[in-house]
């Protein structure tokens, strides 16, 4: 049909969604934002009991924006009525998802500190596959992709292949030695238009690695839609694949590619299809590279070591 909207609907957890995050992400994903515009979903949305109520007001929310694609809404404190028969789950509840998730459920770990979360999430939902657990460093590419399109005077959409590496904090480390912008005369490196490795070894890495304390600092609370949006752009991707050329950063189980230590979590270049991810192979990494992608893997080692020393 014209409106081909006939398709099974893939139901979406989105936990804390009475907070500011799930409030700006669920009408994204209703509208088709995340999933396609073909794409009916059913929402489930779990808040703590005292935000019951507001809870129920982004219930109300969503009914009255009459979506074409919402098929169902469950709003609900139960964290086991909130998992069950979910597909994809946002931010996450790793015991219930284990028992009531769909076998192939996709995780995405949004709350800090998301890399260390989504490895906890692992150990307690043992039975999701490994490679479905990752965690939110689109947000990191997009305010990568941002500050070079702001410099160069470009549009955001002609800059693509940056690079998150490692930790979604400020030892992350944003790489433009691949990126690349599209021109009227063809496609030139990111390096080479910029012209300033100064700027790009300095300012950018620590703006990009300051960015959400910057927010913060600003909106006196953290980036509330632009974290929705890169939410939706990290599932869309994984999903219905990476566009042709193009890679993502996203939160990954290391596998050891580019000597990170393998068993954690760790932001690296990937591109999507049929619903997998893979890490981008054989780039050329510097020594400049080497030492920042070692930094951020060494802080991840050490949350991983806290984290682990607290559950035992
Ligand atoms: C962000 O990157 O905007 C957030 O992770 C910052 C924060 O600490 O909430």
């Amino acid at each position: 049909s014209f409106l081909d909207v006939e398709e099974d609907p893939v139901t979406v957890l989105v936990t804390g969604a009475a907070g500011q995050i799930g409030y700006a992400l669920v009408p994204m994903i209703a509208r088709g934002e995340m999933l396609g515009t073909n794409q009916p979903v059913i929402l489930h949305l779990l808040d703590i009991e005292p935000a019951a109520e507001a809870l129920n007001a982004v219930k109300m929310e969503l009914i009255d924006s009459a979506f074409p694609l919402l098929k169902g809404v469950v709003a609900t404190t139960n964290v086991v009525e909130a998992c069950t028969d979910v597909d994809i789950a946002i931010m996450a509840q790793a015991a219930a998802l284990e028992q009531h998730a769909s076998s192939n459920c996709k995780v995405l770990l949004v709350a800090n500190p998301a890399n260390t979360n989504a490895l906890i999430l692992k150990e307690f939902a043992p039975s999701i596959p490994e490679d479905n657990i990752t965690c939110l460093t689109r947000l990191d590419h997009n305010r990568a992709l941002g500050q070079i399109s702001e410099r160069l005077n470009v549009h955001v959409n002609d800059v693509k292949n940056v690079i998150i590496w490692g930790n979604h904090s400020s030892t992350q480390y944003p790489d433009v030695n691949h990126a690349t912008v599209s021109t009227d005369k063809g496609t030139k490196s990111v390096r080479e238009l910029v012209n300033n490795d100064q700027w790009l070894n300095t300012e950018f890495v620590t703006t990009v690695q300051q960015r959400g304390a910057a927010i913060i600092k600003s909106r006196k609370s953290s980036s509330a839609f632009s974290a929705a949006s890169s939410a939706c752009d990290h599932i869309r991707d994984w999903v219905l694949g990476t566009p042709k050329g193009t890679w993502v950063s996203m939160g990954v189980y290391s596998d050891g590619s580019y000597g990170v230590q393998p068993g954690l979590i760790y932001s690296f270049p990937v591109t999507c299809e049929k619903g997998e991810w893979s890490i981008v192979q054989g780039l050329k990494i510097d020594e400049f590279s080497r030492a920042k992608m070692d930094a951020t893997a060494e802080e991840l080692i050490e949350e991983k070591a806290l984290a682990y020393s607290c559950l035992n």
